[in-house]
């Protein structure tokens, strides 16, 4: 086999059979396939596509290109969660210990932040002492004792995802939905959980943004899950403003200890998104009869404290400060030089965000990263004061920046300015949620 014959084959739109694409990943991996070949291949697949059996034979190959991770002696059915990348995403720092606290396991693995999206790990690092790089034994052990941990991806995890994404980076291959699929769903199978529910974003603030094609990659990604055996379920929900209010890492820590503190109302996109999450986590563990009894069983764990408390074990397990978490403490992790409001230029509707470009602005604070070497400042970020819809006006702040730099402050407000649209015109009503599909039993 030749490396050249089997990229003409895909610029030509062929199929690849199982034994090719094994011949390229392989060949990637021990250097026989250079970062030239697999730069074209990837463009191909870019352009032609995969068909769902290639898009499968390719994340297994990925995900047996290193450690897979066994959680079998563990009880319980283990459930995993994953957002494809938003802006004020702040779900698994609610749903992964409410999930724990309603019997669940969960076992998951998260990343960091990159561009204008956050990570959770980054989240979970805002709070003093939490490690996130902990070895297998004793993740497993948290896991067993308390029921949930979330920890960064092992060094061995995956590394044909690893090689593909940073050539995919510098080579505009990022938006294949196969690719996307095959990088996504590889990681999650090789992390070892029995279920997954995928929370795939679609909008100005996500990668994908149409409607139309977060459900191809929603489907192939379920389709992808059953062929080998793992129960999923993926929601398609609106990214077309930050999802909750606080876009930074020690201020969505706060908003999740708010939320896990009932101060966030029931139909709060926030709220809502957590529950959905959470009811399908649920389902798929075999510990809900239905939607509505988990959603029941969800709110008794956030009303009676208990999801809080979660919160608070597993941070204490991973080394963490837990007394921050909670209402009367948190304010501690926000200490910033200056909280500077950001007022709209006219009175109007908020109409519409450009959501990728808040995430920017809160990265100029020093939220993000625009480089992977980039250090993160986790104090620093931004609060919406209105959503999509309100009319404001000039003397209430759309947002409250907090900055540790005054120059930050000035090219962050500027950009948070450029992401807003004020009209006259009262926005459509837009819905949260788009579509579930998969397994609801
Ligand atoms: N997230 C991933 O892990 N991989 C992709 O290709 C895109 C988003
Ligand atoms: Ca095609």
């Amino acid at each position: 086999m030749r490396a050249v014959d089997l990229i003409e084959k895909k610029v030509q739109n062929g199929e690849l059979t199982t034994e090719e694409i094994a011949f390229l990943i392989h060949g990637f991996l021990d250097g026989t396939v250079p970062d030239y070949q697999m730069a074209a291949l990837q463009m191909a697949i870019v352009f032609n596509g995969m068909t769902d059996r290639e898009a499968t034979d390719l994340t297994m190959q990925m995900m047996h290109s290193g450690e897979i991770v066994d959680l079998s002696d563990l009880k319980g059915v283990k459930v995993d969660k994953h957002s494809t990348g938003g802006v004020g995403d702040t779900t698994t720092l609610v749903v992964a210990p409410l999930v724990a606290a309603c019997g669940g396991t969960v076992a998951k693995m998260s990343g960091r932040g990159l561009g204008h999206t956050g990570g959770t790990l980054d989240k979970l690092e805002s709070i003093p002492g939490t490690q996130t790089e902990i070895p297998m034994d004793r993740f497993r052990r948290i896991v067993d004792n308390i029921g949930v941990a979330v920890i960064g991806q092992s060094g061995d995890l995956d590394p044909a995802d690893k090689k593909m994404y940073a050539l995919r980076d510098v080579t505009a291959t990022v938006r294949s939905i196969p690719l996307i699929a095959a990088s996504i769903m590889s990681k999650k199978l090789a992390a070892g959980a029995d279920a997954i529910v995928l929370d795939v974003k679609v909008g100005n603030g996500a990668f994908m943004r149409t409607q139309k094609e977060g459900e191809t990659l929603a489907n192939l990604m379920v389709e992808i899950g059953n062929r080998v055996g793992r129960r999923v379920i993926a929601v398609i929900t609106d990214m077309n403003q930050p999802l909750g209010l606080a876009v930074g890492n020690a201020l969505e820590v706060k908003e999740a200890v708010e939320l896990l503190s009932g101060k966030i109302p029931e139909g709060d996109p926030l709220y809502e998104i957590c529950m959905l999450l959470g009811t399908k986590m649920l389902r798929l563990s075999n510990l809900a009869e239905s939607d509505a009894d988990a959603r029941k069983q969800l709110q008794d764990a956030l009303q009676s404290g208990a999801g809080l408390k979660k919160l608070q074990q597993m941070i204490t397990a991973q080394g963490g400060d837990a007394s921050y978490l909670c209402m009367e403490r948190i304010d501690g992790l926000l200490r910033v030089r200056e909280q500077v409001p950001v007022y709209p230029e006219r009175e109007g509707y908020l109409y519409a965000i450009d959501t990728e470009r808040v995430g920017t602005a809160a990265q100029m604070l020093g939220a993000g990263r625009a480089t992977k070497a980039d250090r993160i400042d986790p104090a620093v970020g931004l609060v919406m004061k209105k959503r999509v819809g309100a009319y404001v006006k000039k003397d209430e702040p759309l947002c409250i920046l907090y900055s540790n730099d005054p120059e930050k402050t000035k090219v962050s407000m500027q950009a948070f300015r450029e992401a807003i649209t004020i009209s006259d015109e009262c926005p459509e009503h837009r819905s949260m949620v788009y579509n579930v599909i998969g397994d609801t039993n």
